[in-house]
């Protein structure tokens, strides 16, 4: 019998933009997905949510995944294939997260870099203390036409009693990413709370899913079904302020 009071199920859950930003989902490369049929999985979740388009940021650092723009374009083609192979209404875009340390250093001067649509480049903090130059490398980054993405600032722990780092970084015209998984709670109390404040206050350009596997695909689809979610999209009105769709649509022929 048809039931009004049916409760959502996760097939239902829909996110209000179609960009992904931030995503392990090229096989092979990093910690994220191990196989093309992992990558698919993941994808067609991304469908589910409402995603048509994701940029692939496989990690970037030094000594643990020393990708380059070879390695990471391999691993895309071959997925852009199995894509097409399947039929998924689904496009993929290949970049990279970087972490600022010596081999994003050194790459940078070499300059293999592979961006984002439009020039964005994803880059990551060090977890354990900030770098010392960021304010310099972020102003030297635009100068050479790039727009840099500060991945998941909530999630740096040295920033969370040197609020004053964000807005100085914010104003310098870094956009921020705040991941998803953040505001459903996975990285634990203080993330959330710190990603609920850069929400607040004006300093949450985009949202993403930095998904690295099923699990993780699991944990937004049940929180973007969760009233906690909408009533967060409805109290600071994330669908007119969240800038994924916008930032990328003139980049994306259309
Ligand atoms: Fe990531």
């Amino acid at each position: 019998m048809f039931n009004i009071f049916r409760k959502k199920s996760k097939q239902d859950a829909k996110l209000f933009y179609t960009t992904d930003v931030h995503s392990h989902i090229l096989p092979g490369v990093d910690h994220g997905s191990q196989s093309v049929d992992e990558s698919l999985e993941m994808l067609r979740a991304q469908l589910d949510m409402g995603i048509t388009r994701v940029m692939c940021t496989s990690h970037v650092t030094a000594e643990t995944f020393e990708n380059t723009p070879e390695t990471l374009t391999a691993a895309f083609n071959v997925l852009k294939k199995a894509i097409e192979e399947e039929g998924l209404p689904i496009e993929i875009y290949v970049s990279a997260e970087y972490r600022i340390d010596e081999y994003w250093n050194s790459e940078y001067e070499a300059g293999h870099v592979l961006p984002m649509p439009g020039n964005h480049v994803l880059l990551e903090n060090s977890f354990v203390q900030e770098l010392i130059g960021i304010d310099n490398m972020m102003f030297d980054l635009q100068v050479k036409g790039y727009r840099p993405i500060l991945a998941h600032p909530e999630r740096y722990r040295y920033y969370h009693d040197r609020r004053d780092r964000y807005k100085t970084l914010h104003n310098a015209s870094v956009k921020f990413q705040v991941n998803i998984l953040s505001l459903a709670g996975y990285f634990g109390g203080g993330a959330r709370d710190r990603a609920v404040w850069l929400i607040q206050n004006n300093l949450c350009d985009m949202l993403g899913s930095d998904m690295h596997n099923m699990e993780h695909a699991e944990i937004i689809k049940d929180y973007i079904g969760s009233r906690d979610w909408h009533k967060l999209c409805e109290k600071y009105n994330l669908e007119r302020r969240i800038i994924n769709d916008k930032e990328f649509a003139p980049f994306l022929g259309q």
